[in-house]
């Protein structure tokens, strides 16, 4: 199965804002969800979006002000339902 790609901004602004404490939270929910095998997770450069704070995006879908207290609740709500809809078009 091709893997699809979820990014996490890793530019500067980002970067200063703790991405790095979002991304083992992202890594671990990435596991505890079996998304494995599905998703990778990939490090981004700025995706134009830096006054909202922290962001991931998972094809059209960005999620913004991402933090490393909210990042679960925000890939519950908004990037498991886009992964879905991605898998069911396939
Ligand atoms: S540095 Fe992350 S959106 Fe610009």
């Amino acid at each position: 199965m091709i893997k699809e790609n979820l990014f996490l901004c890793m530019g500067s602004a980002c970067h200063q804002l703790g991405v790095y404490e979002v991304l083992p939270k992202l890594q671990s929910l990435i596991r505890d969800c079996e998304l494995e095998d599905t998703i990778e997770l990939k490090g981004s450069f700025c995706l134009e979006t830096c006054s909202h704070g922290i962001v991931m995006k998972f094809h059209d879908t960005f999620v913004t002000n991402v933090s490393a207290q909210n990042v679960e609740a925000k890939f519950r709500q908004e990037i498991l339902p886009a992964i879905q809809n991605s898998r069911a078009k396939v």
